[in-house]
């Protein structure tokens, strides 16, 4: 253990850090051995209370009364102000009991395990066709296999499953990055990343405005159908609501599979020996995957508000304190997984927090374990070779760990 004092700045959710570096998983280990609920003053804005070990955010996580989703939806280091994240959407990640369980009952009928097995055959279409398309006759190729296939594939899932036409797909992947990434000046649309996010709030309400209206009159099997016609106690949801949700789902179905899935390849290139033992036996497909989610850990963190004064293994919190929930840091937590910096794609029990735990636990995350199935089976069975082309290149983000390009040389069975 060190004896140093503790960092005080924000090197544990700084966005440099992850651009540059990726997670701070050092940061974060300190954190869990010396300080696991630990006080971070943020500069010019609300400090925040760390909390970096997976049982405690277990506990605040199932308790949703006494620790609040509203009104601070994650920490951010710069960029919107707890007013803004408020007035900028309301879905049900800034929502709480009751109002929140009568708002995810309107989508919920969607993302059961037999609802989504109905798209098991969609997904797999898709995905051979990406595939095929990177494969060319088999020779050895490079491609980047953010933008060739893991960003085309879950956007062509999520837009399809709302029922967005093919040709406004690509709308959907600029509001999307443009909302996540508004601290990289990739994305961000002039100086001041809060309004780069009003901006692509805007195009993507007024977007759908359109669709949902469009939808009342025309109906179909799609998601726009189901929630501009849905009721909340008996009366239709108020538009803001509405367009809230489609925001949430275009931006949580988009940016969190497509990195498990580039994390997943990167972890794989990593380990050889892993992705020779999925190869070997495909039966283990789905522990794979829960082990590149907890690897990947796409959702950094999101924030609770206490509503009450309350202790915290030994911390006193007071009422309208923050609490950061690591969820990267819970699944290297060393009191629950054995050799937690270590990539086992047979990793058996895996209690990992990727998909966060309780009330507001993942909704995708069915349609999330499908997808990453459906890749990571055909990658095993068709990619013959594969390696890093150049650097991977990070977003520069503090909520969600984006991978932006992974050149990669391959070479891939054609169907
Ligand atoms: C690997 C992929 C994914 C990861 C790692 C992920 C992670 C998460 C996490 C950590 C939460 C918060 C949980 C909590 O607070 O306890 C969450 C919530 C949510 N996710 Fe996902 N997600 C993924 C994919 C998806 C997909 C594909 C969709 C939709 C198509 C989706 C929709 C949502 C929604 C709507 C919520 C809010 C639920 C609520 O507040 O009740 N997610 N997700």
């Amino acid at each position: 253990m060190s004896s140093a004092p503790l960092p005080t700045t924000l090197d544990v959710i700084g966005p440099d850090t992850f651009a540059e570096q990726g997670y701070p998983h050092a940061a974060w280990k300190r954190l869990r051995q010396e300080a696991p609920v630990h006080w971070f003053d943020l500069p010019g804005g609300v400090g925040f209370w760390a909390v970096t070990k997976r049982e405690d955010i277990v506990w605040i996580s199932k308790q949703p009364r006494r620790f609040q989703n509203a009104p601070r939806l994650a920490i951010f280091e710069e960029g919107a102000p707890v007013e803004g994240e408020r007035t900028l959407a309301r879905h049900l990640l800034n929502m709480d009991p009751p109002e929140h369980a009568s708002f995810r009952k309107t989508a919920s009928g969607w993302f059961t395990p037999r609802a989504i097995r109905r798209r098991q055959g969609e997904v797999q279409r898709i995905t051979r066709e990406l595939l095929s398309e990177m494969a060319g006759d088999g020779e050895e190729r490079e491609g980047d296999f953010v933008t060739d296939f893991t960003a085309p594939l879950t956007l062509n899932v999520l837009a399809d499953m709302l029922g967005v036409p093919r040709e406004d797909w690509r709308l959907m992947f600029r509001w999307t990055n443009q909302i996540v990434g508004a601290t990289d000046t990739e994305y961000q649309v002039g100086d001041d990343p809060g309004a780069s996010v009003e901006k692509a709030r805007t195009g993507l309400f007024e977007y759908f405005t359109d669709l949902a209206a469009e939808r009342r009159k025309n109906p179909r099997d799609d998601m726009v159908s189901i929630l501009s016609t849905a009721k909340i106690a008996g009366e239709p949801m108020p538009a803001f609501e509405l367009l809230s949700y489609f925001l949430l789902l275009v931006v949580a179905g988009n940016e969190t599979t497509r990195n498990a899935a580039s994390g997943g390849l990167v972890a794989l290139m990593e380990n050889p020996g892993e992705m020779q033992k999925l190869q070997g036996d495909l039966g283990l497909v789905d522990s794979a995957v829960e082990e590149i989610v907890r690897w990947t850990a796409p959702v950094i963190q999101f924030c609770r508000t206490a509503v009450e004064d309350v202790e915290v293994r030994g911390q006193q919190i007071r009422r309208n304190d923050a609490l950061c929930l690591l969820y990267p840091s819970a699944n290297r937590d060393e009191d629950v997984f054995e050799d937690p910096d270590v990539f086992r794609v047979d990793r058996k029990p895996n209690p990992h927090l990727g998909f966060g735990i309780g009330e507001h636990f993942c909704l995708g995350a069915n349609l999330a374990r499908l997808e990453l199935r459906v890749i990571f089976r055909e990658l095993a069975e068709r990619l013959e070779t594969v390696e890093p082309a150049g650097p991977v290149e990070r977003m520069r983000s503090s909520f969600l760990g984006g991978v932006k390009r992974m050149p990669v040389r391959y070479r891939i069975r054609p169907d």
